[in-house]
C-alpha cells in the first residue's frame, strides 16, 4: 500500500505537491475556505464566483499556491451538500482528487482531514469523527490509485508518475491513534479489493482454475485461513457430476477452493460466500460470438472476490465466521464437452437437461451450494457473473440481488448502499420455477425462449440448490468490470462485492 502518515501540522505548514481540501457544496466559500482563500488571493472566491467550482461532488479545482503556503498546490474537492455526505461521498470526492493529482504528476500528496464539520459523514456511532473520515478519504485515495502493470515491461517514466506518498493531517492529536488504527484498515480492505482486482485482471492464460487455487492457497497461509482444494478425484466422490459437467470442455484441471476463517463464536453457524469462478466462458459447444469475447476472462469475478472477501475478513480479525467457497473450471467446447441435451447428475441427486452449455454458471454454482449447504449456514450468499441479461436490466450500476429471505435482501441492500456497492432486488415469484421444469430431467438449465427474464431465471435455478439456508445471489455481470473510470474504480475489474459484503458481515454475522 501506499506510504501513509499521520501528521497534525498546521495546513499552512505542510510541505507538499499537492494539499487536497474536502469542500462541501455551497454558493460561496465556507468559513474554513475563506482563511484558505485569503492565502490565495481570493482565487477561490472568483472560483465560485463563476461557477467553475461549487463543491459539488467530485469536481475539482486546482490551483497553484505561488508560495502562499508550503503546499505548493491546493487541490479542491467537491464532496456534495453538506447534510448529504456520508462515506461513500468522501471516498468518491477523495478517489477523484488522488487521480487528478496523479495526473498532474505530484508524487507526495496530502489531504486535511475536516472532522467534526460533516456530520452525516463516518461511522453511524460517530458521525464526523477524524477515524472515520481519514478512512473512507484513505480508501477511497487507495482505491483510486490502483494499477495492474504484471504484463507491461517495467516502464521508469511510468513509475515516476504515480503517487508514492500520502499525508493526512488531522489537527486532532487526542485520536492519533484511533486515526491510525482507521487507515490501517483502509490499507488492508484495499489490499483485498486489489488481490481481487489483480485476479479479473489476470489473462485467462495465466487466471487457470489451478491459478486460483493457488492464489487462494498463498492468501490464506498468509492470513491464517484454512484452505482445501479439492481436484478432479475428490468431485468425483462427492458427485459434483454438474461442476464436472462444464469441466470436460477443457484440458485445464477443475478445482474447488474451500476457505474457512473461524473468528466467532466455535458454536456460531457461519456464513457462506460462494463464487462463480469460470476463469474463461467461451460459452463451450453453445459457442458465444467472436466479438468481445476476450472480456469473458472475468467470468470468475465472483471467486475473485471471494478471495479477497476471506482476506479482508482475516486481516482484519473480524470476529466472525465465514466460509468461502469456489468451483473453478474453464468453460470450452473440447472433443469431450457437455452438449445441448446432456444430462447430468448433480451432487444434490437432482438431475440437470443442459439445453444451453453457456448457461454454465448455475451448473457449477449448483454443485458448489449444495456443498454450502452442508455446512448448515445462517445464510448462504452467492456472486456470479451468472447472465447478460443483468447488465441489460440494471447496467454497471448495480448488482442484481435475488433472495428467498427478503430481510438478507434487505441487508445486503443496505450494506450495498454504505459501501458504494450497490444492490437491487428483482422478484422470485414461483412462475419462474416452474419454467425450469424440463421433460426428461428433474430441470433444465434455461428457460424456455418464451419466459424473459434471464437473471430471475438464473437465479431461480440456483434457489433449487440451496435447501432450507437462507440464501441470496448476487448477480454481479455489470458491475465486476467498468468501461470507464469511476471516481475511485479505474477502468477495468473493480473488485465488487468484497468491500459489501465485509460491510455485511460487519453488521450482521
Ligand atoms: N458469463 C456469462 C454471463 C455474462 C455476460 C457475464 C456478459 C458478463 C457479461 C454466462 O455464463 C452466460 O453466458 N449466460 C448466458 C445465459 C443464457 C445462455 C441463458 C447469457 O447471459 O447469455
Ligand atoms: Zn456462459
Ligand atoms: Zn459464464
Amino acid at each position: 500500500m501506499i506510504k501513509t502518515t499521520i501528521r497534525d501540522e498546521n495546513i499552512f505548514d505542510h510541505k507538499t505537491d499537492c494539499l487536497i481540501i474536502h469542500c462541501p457544496e455551497e454558493k460561496t466559500p465556507d468559513d474554513f475556505l475563506k482563511k484558505i482563500d485569503a492565502r490565495l488571493q481570493g482565487a477561490i472566491g472568483r472560483a465560485f464566483k463563476d461557477k467553475r467550482f461549487e463543491g459539488k461532488l467530485n469536481q475539482t479545482l486546482l490551483l497553484n499556491s505561488n508560495g502562499s503556503m508550503k503546499a505548493d498546490n491546493a487541490l479542491l474537492a467537491g464532496v456534495g451538500k453538506k447534510e448529504e455526505i456520508d462515506a461513500e461521498k468522501i471516498r468518491q470526492a477523495s478517489g477523484s482528487a488522488a487521480r487528478l493529482a496523479e495526473k498532474s504528476c505530484f508524487k507526495k500528496i496530502a489531504c486535511y482531514v475536516r472532522s467534526g464539520e460533516f456530520k452525516t459523514a463516518g461511522r453511524k456511532e460517530a458521525p464526523g469523527a477524524p477515524d472515520a473520515m481519514a478512512c473512507a478519504t484513505a480508501e477511497g485515495m487507495y482505491l483510486a490509485l490502483y494499477h495492474f502493470d504484471a504484463y507491461k515491461s517495467p516502464d521508469k517514466d511510468n513509475d515516476k508518475n504515480r503517487v508514492g506518498e500520502i499525508v493526512l493531517l488531522a489537527p486532532d492529536k487526542s485520536r492519533r491513534d484511533a486515526i491510525l488504527r482507521a487507515v490501517d484498515q483502509a490499507g488492508k480492505v484495499a489490499d483485498a479489493a486489489f488481490l481481487a482486482r489483480d485476479l479479473v485482471a489476470h489473462p485467462a492464460n495465466t487466471a487457470t482454475p489451478s491459478f486460483l487455487a493457488d492464489t487462494a492457497r498463498a492468501m490464506a497461509r498468509k492470513h491464517g485461513v484454512t484452505c482445501k482444494i479439492l481436484g478432479p478425484a475428490e468431485m468425483r466422490k462427492l458427485g459434483m457430476g454438474a461442476l464436472l459437467g462444464v469441466a470436460r470442455g477443457s484440458h485445464e484441471p477443475p478445482r474447488f477452493i474451500v476457505m474457512e476463517y473461524f473468528g466467532g463464536g466455535k458454536k456460531q453457524a457461519p456464513t457462506a460466500v460462494v463464487g462463480k469462478g469460470v476463469t474463461f466462458d467461451t460459452g463451450g459447444i453453445s459457442l458465444k460470438p467472436a466479438p468481445n469475447m476476450d472480456e469473458m476472462k472475468m467470468d470468475m469475478s465472483g471467486a475473485a472476490a471471494a478471495i479477497g472477501l476471506m482476506q479482508a475478513v482475516a486481516s482484519l480479525r473480524l470476529p466472525v465466521n465465514v466460509v468461502g467457497l469456489a468451483p473453478a473450471t474453464e468453460n470450452m467446447p473440447g472433443g469431450s464437452a457437455i452438449k445441448p441435451g446432456d444430462v447430468l447428475t448433480s451432487m444434490s441427486g437432482k438431475t440437470i437437461e443442459v439445453l444451453n452449455t453457456d448457461a454454465e454458471g448455475r451448473l457449477i454454482l449448483a454443485d458448489a451450494l449444495t456443498y454450502a449447504a452442508r455446512y448448515k449456514p445462517k445464510a448462504i450468499i452467492d456472486l456470479a457473473t451468472l447472465t447478460g441479461a443483468c447488465v441489460i436490466a440494471l447496467g454497471h450500476e448495480a448488482a442484481a440481488v435475488l433472495s428467498s429471505d427478503s430481510g438478507l435482501a434487505e441487508k445486503l441492500k443496505a450494506s450495498g448502499a454504505a459501501a458504494g456497492e450497490r444492490v437491487w432486488e428483482l422478484p422470485l415469484w414461483p412462475e419462474y420455477e416452474k419454467a425450469l421444469k424440463s421433460d426428461i430431467a428433474d430441470l433444465k438449465n434455461i428457460a424456455g425462449p418464451s419466459v424473459g427474464a434471464g437473471t430471475i431465471t438464473g437465479a431461480a435455478f440456483l434457489k433449487a440448490f440451496a435447501g432450507d439456508c437462507p440464501w441470496a445471489h448476487l448477480d454481479i455481470a455489470g458491475t465486476a468490470w467498468t468501461g470507464e473510470d469511476k471516481p475511485y474504480v479505474p477502468k477495468g475489474p473493480s473488485g465488487f462485492g468484497v468491500r459489501l459484503l465485509l460491510n455485511y458481515l460487519q453488521n450482521n454475522a
